[in-house]
């Protein structure tokens, strides 16, 4: 053989191996990246859900909804990393990870299913009044999922991903948004270990998904919602120091199941759990924080620890301090100081800001009643409620708060 035959043979032994190589990455990628139905990778379906009119659909009942999977949308978000590949894996490519709303793969193994690896987040799309669409400070629950993320050993997703994620998601759904004043898309990102293991440790694999529904109220309570009872619990706790009640931890939901069940049963709206360390310190009620206010103009909620931050608790103590002037407390607050409270409420995304008539003390049968008889939304509740209604629905001037305002594109 001549030295240029040599050389021939040595380039094609090359260019095999290199489209070997190639061939065996561009599977792996697809076989991660697209685990769920690939018939959206290439067909241009992504493209035109991200281009197509952003109008609600006409022929769906979106005020008849309450607050659950109403409707089969469009698209799911959905993609899967590697352990060991890190933050910089998760993918911000709405062809790889938009994908038809349905099932998604796993192996009975995953790590989600045998210990609990998982956490979750709850954010609304509104349709504004002006027709836009908007999501309500989505990089604040990119923030906390990070946190979440941490206490798990779960790698973190870059913010901007994540909200990058949040955003196609919707674009692609847009036909789901309600119209304005008749609800919202409530979105539910889900991180969690997906790789398949019997060995207590974390995952080899995680999933990054986000599935969204049209919905209404969280407290089924029609166009004049009337204050929710709360009922005090002391025999059950949702969290300790030390655990994982300040971060969005699947597994700190499935334990509330039966004591919330046990309050509707005994006719209350909605459990409000105690610290564990007794004395009637208040913590949450059900998936929402809790306020009290009082005479004064002075606002308590109970200081973080061991409850979830929440991004409207964070909204109402800024909407409280600085555009109703209130003095507002972060601490310790105990079933005892609720009764010099004038009103009361929780707040959440699922929740927004609910009045709450009423606080029952399950182990001495005693109600603490705000309000005359616990039928009306006090006056700074209803206040709150509003100015924050408006900024995410920006019907007045809320020029202040424009940064809370992420605007679909
Ligand atoms: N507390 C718990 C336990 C929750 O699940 C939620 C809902 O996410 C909240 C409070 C309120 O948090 P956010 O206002 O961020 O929705
Ligand atoms: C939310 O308010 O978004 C929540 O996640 C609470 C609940 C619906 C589980």
């Amino acid at each position: 053989m001549t030295v240029e035959g040599k050389e021939n043979v040595t380039r094609d032994i090359v260019i095999t191996g290199v489209a070997l190589l190639l061939q065996g990455l561009t599977s792996y990628y697809f076989s991660s990246k697209c685990c769920e139905s690939s018939s959206l990778s290439n067909d241009g379906s992504v493209d035109a859900a991200l281009s197509k009119s952003m109008e609600p659909d006409p022929s769906t009942p979106f005020e008849s909804f309450g607050f659950g999977l109403n409707v089969e949308v469009d698209f799911m978000w959905i993609d899967r990393i590697n352990e060991g590949a890190g933050s910089a894996a998760y993918s911000s490519e709405p062809r790889l990870c938009l994908k038809p709303m349905g099932e998604i793969r796993l192996h009975p193994a995953a790590t989600v299913l045998n210990y609990g690896q998982s956490l979750f987040e709850g954010m609304k799309a509104f349709r504004r009044v002006d027709g836009s669409i908007a999501l309500f400070r989505p990089e604040r629950n990119a923030s906390r999922i990070k946190s979440g993320a941490a206490r798990l050993l779960i790698p973190p997703i870059p913010e901007n991903v994540f909200v990058k994620a949040c955003n196609d998601l919707v674009r692609a759904n847009a036909k789901w948004v309600p119209p304005y004043g008749k609800g919202a898309l409530y979105l539910r990102p889900l991180l969690f270990g997906s790789g398949a293991a019997l060995g207590v440790k974390p995952s080899t694999q995680y999933t990054f998904c986000i599935y969204c529904s049209p919905v209404g109220d969280y407290f089924k309570k029609g166009s004049d919602p009337k204050p929710i009872r709360l009922q005090a619990i002391e025999d059950y706790s949702r969290a300790a120091p030390g655990g994982v009640g300040s971060v969005k931890a699947a597994g700190n939901y499935a334990p509330c199941f039966k004591v919330q069940k046990e309050v509707k049963e005994r006719g209350y709206d909605e459990a409000l759990f105690l610290s564990v360390l007794g004395n009637g310190v208040i913590e949450e009620a059900g998936a929402s924080n809790f306020f009290a206010v009082f005479p004064d103009n002075s606002i308590m909620t109970p200081s973080l620890g061991t409850i979830l931050p929440g991004i409207t608790r964070e909204s109402v103590i800024e909407l409280a301090r600085n555009r109703f002037g209130c003095t507002v407390y972060e601490r310790q607050l105990t079933l005892d100081d609720l009764k010099d409270a004038s009103e009361a409420f929780c707040c959440g995304t699922g929740a927004s800001i609910t009045a709450v008539g009423s606080v029952n003390i399950a182990s001495t049968e005693e109600s603490i009643i705000f309000g005359e008889d616990g039928t009306t939304m006090g006056p700074l509740t209803k206040s709150i409620k509003e100015s924050l209604l408006a900024i995410q629905m920006g019907t007045n001037a809320e020029s202040n708060y424009s940064n809370w305002i992420h605007r679909i594109e």
